[in-house]
C-alpha cells in the first residue's frame, strides 16, 4: 500500500513506511535508510533509472547554487525540505566559500529535524528548525529563524528537490509568492525540481510510487510536472542566467564541461527579487 490511514501530517517515525527523505538518502548512496524505503526506492528505480544520477547532479546542482550566491554576497541561507544530512550541506559549501555565512535548514520530518540538529551540534552559524513549507509564512517568521537571521539583509531560499513531492500547483506558487513577499530585495530563490519532459510515462510511474506508498501528505499527483510547469514558480523574479535548465547545464564548472554533460530528468534555476522602487 500503504494505505491513506498510514500517511502522517508531519512524517512520523515508521521504519514500515517508505519516507521521501530516506529515499532520497537511498538514491544518494546513504546509510539512513530501511528495507521499506529502498524496496520503494528500486521500485521507482526500475521506471526511471536514471533517478540516481539525478539526485547526485540535483547535490552538484546545489553546490554550484550556493558558490554562486556566496559570490554574489549572500551570507545567510534558508534550506526549504532540507533533506537528511548527506555530502556537501549548505552550511558546509556556503562557510566553504564565505566564512560566517548563517544557515537555517527546515524540514517537516522531525527525525531530518533532530539528524541536522546533531551534525550542527558545534555550528553556531547553523541551526534546523521544524516547519511545514505549506505554511511558508510561519516557517519565515518562526523566531529561531529571525534570531538567527537578519532580515534587513537578502537571504537566499533554496527549495531543492522538494516542490515536486509538493503535489498542489496553486500550494507550490502560494508557498512562492508569499516567501518572495516575505524576504528583503535583493534575496535569491533556488528551485531544483525533478520534471516529466524526457520520458513522461516512466514518470508517471514514479509518481504513481510516489502517491500510494510513500508518506507523504496528501500527494495525490498522476504525473510529475514538466519544465514548463515549474516556470510560473519563479514569477516576480529577474531569472539569473541561463534561467530554467536541465540541472548539469546550469554553470557547469570546466571540469564537468571536460567529462560532458550527463542527460538527467530535472531542471534547475534560480531567480532573485528586486527592489520595487
Ligand atoms: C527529496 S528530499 C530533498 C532533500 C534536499 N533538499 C536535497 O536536495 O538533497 C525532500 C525533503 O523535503 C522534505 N519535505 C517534504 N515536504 C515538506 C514540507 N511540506 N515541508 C517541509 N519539508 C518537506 C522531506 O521531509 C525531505 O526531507
Amino acid at each position: 500500500m500503504p494505505d491513506a490511514a498510514k500517511r502522517h501530517d508531519p512524517p512520523r517515525f515508521d521504519p514500515t513506511v517508505p519516507n521521501v527523505a530516506r529515499m532520497y538518502d537511498y538514491y544518494l548512496g546513504g546509510k539512513n535508510n530501511f528495507a521499506a524505503d529502498r524496496e520503494a526506492a528500486e521500485q521507482a528505480l526500475t521506471f526511471a533509472p536514471e533517478l540516481r544520477e539525478g539526485a547526485h547532479e540535483a547535490r552538484k546542482f546545489l553546490s554550484r547554487v550556493v558558490f554562486f550566491l556566496a559570490d554574489e554576497g549572500i551570507r545567510q541561507f534558508i534550506d526549504l525540505g532540507c533533506g537528511l544530512p548527506t555530502q556537501g550541506n549548505v552550511h558546509e559549501v556556503a562557510q566553504g566559500r564565505a566564512p560566517g555565512s548563517r544557515v537555517v535548514y527546515v524540514d517537516n520530518d522531525p527525525v531530518v529535524v533532530a539528524h541536522a540538529r546533531a551534525l550542527l551540534e558545534n555550528n553556531p552559524l547553523a541551526v534546523a528548525i521544524h516547519g511545514d513549507l505549506r505554511q511558508v509564512g510561519d516557517v519565515l517568521a518562526d523566531p529561531a529563524l529571525r534570531r538567527h537571521l537578519d532580515f534587513t539583509q537578502p537571504v537566499a531560499v533554496l527549495l531543492f528537490s522538494v516542490l515536486h513531492v509538493i503535489a498542489d500547483d496553486e500550494v507550490c506558487q502560494r508557498i512562492m509568492d508569499e516567501a518572495r513577499e516575505s524576504v528583503p530585495d535583493g534575496s535569491y530563490f533556488a528551485i531544483s525540481h525533478f520534471v516529466s519532459d524526457l520520458n513522461p510515462d516512466a514518470y508517471a510511474k514514479v509518481a504513481g510510487v510516489y502517491r500510494d506508498k510513500v508518506d507523504i501528505p496528501a500527494h495525490r499527483r498522476t504525473t510529475m510536472r514538466s519544465s514548463a510547469e515549474v516556470i510560473p514558480f519563479f514569477a516576480g523574479l529577474e531569472m539569473v542566467e541561463p534561467g530554467l535548465v536541465y540541472l548539469p547545464r546550469w554553470r557547469p564548472d570546466a571540469a564537468d564541461l571536460d567529462r560532458g554533460l550527463p542527460e538527467v530528468s530535472a531542471v534547475g534555476g534560480v531567480g532573485r527579487k528586486l527592489s520595487v522602487s
